[in-house]
């Protein structure tokens, strides 16, 4: 597993980006947090990718999100758009922090409820399957997230491991690497911001909010669809919670 040593720890965090997938998930915080749209976003033209930004409490606050696909107008989920846009984002931005705030499915067999916000302690694939030794490895990516036992405490956040892959549902071959990897929770896009701001050593939160219970016996895409404003009611009051906790801080003190 790769561990993340070098990461930025010697300043107090000043600017925080949050990578958020789904316009669902990222306007409630855009609201809330009264954060402008940046008319000439610092990203390559031509791309649907979208920023806000603003301050709160002295602290930097920019929201980025991958926006919507040209031709079927739906938001840009998934690994690629997401290392894409984190890639762009981190040259642009240079933040201290990284929060890759979003939904994910949850395990009710590892005490994930619907609604439950979970930061990730540790990220992998579940669809990068690769059966040859050593790339099988490479293939899981198992990465470890920045240590926060303060956020976890104080804000009585819950935590698990999170497993990431492109699809919402989950075929036998991915439930096994599901399994193996230990996950508590599963997203779209968790991995691939990891493996982008650990190329960089920029700390990064995964922070989940919990929309549907894989081991539930519901279909996911309607109980996901059923749970999207729960979700992101919870992703609002939490992300706000944790961008307050982490101002100012060093990165060892979370
Ligand atoms: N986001 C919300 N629910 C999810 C699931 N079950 N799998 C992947 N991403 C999700």
């Amino acid at each position: 597993m790769a561990e993340v040593e070098d990461v930025k720890s010697v300043a107090k965090i000043s600017t925080v980006v949050m990578v958020i997938a789904m316009q669902a998930e990222a306007l409630p915080l855009v609201e809330s947090l009264k954060l402008i749209e940046d008319d000439t976003p610092p990203f390559p033209k031509g791309v649907p990718w979208l920023k806000y930004s603003g301050v709160r409490d002295g602290l930097q606050v920019h929201i980025v999100s991958p926006g919507k696909d040209d031709v079927l107008g739906v938001d840009n989920v998934g690994t690629v758009s997401g290392a894409l846009l984190t890639y762009a984002t981190i040259q642009a931005l240079q933040p201290d922090l990284l929060i890759n705030a979003g939904t994910a499915g949850g395990f009710k067999a590892k005490g994930a409820s619907v609604g439950d916000v979970f930061v990730a302690t540790e990220v992998a694939y579940h669809d990068r399957r690769i059966p040859i030794p050593i790339l099988d490895k490479y293939g899981i990516g198992a990465t470890q997230t920045i240590s926060t036992p303060n956020l976890l405490a104080i804000l009585e956040l819950k935590n698990g491991k999170l497993s990431t892959g492109n699809s919402l549902d989950m075929s036998p071959e991915d439930e096994e690497l599901i399994k193996s990897n230990d996950a508590t929770i599963k997203d779209m896009e968790g991995a691939a911001v990891a493996y982008v701001a650990h190329l960089f050593s920029v700390p990064v939160i995964l922070l989940k909010a919990v929309t549907d219970i894989i081991d539930g016996g519901r279909p996911t895409s309607e109980e996901f669809l059923e749970n999207l404003s729960v979700a992101g009611n919870a992703l609002l009051k939490i992300g706000i919670q944790v961008l307050d906790f982490v101002n100012g801080k060093y990165i060892t003190e979370l």
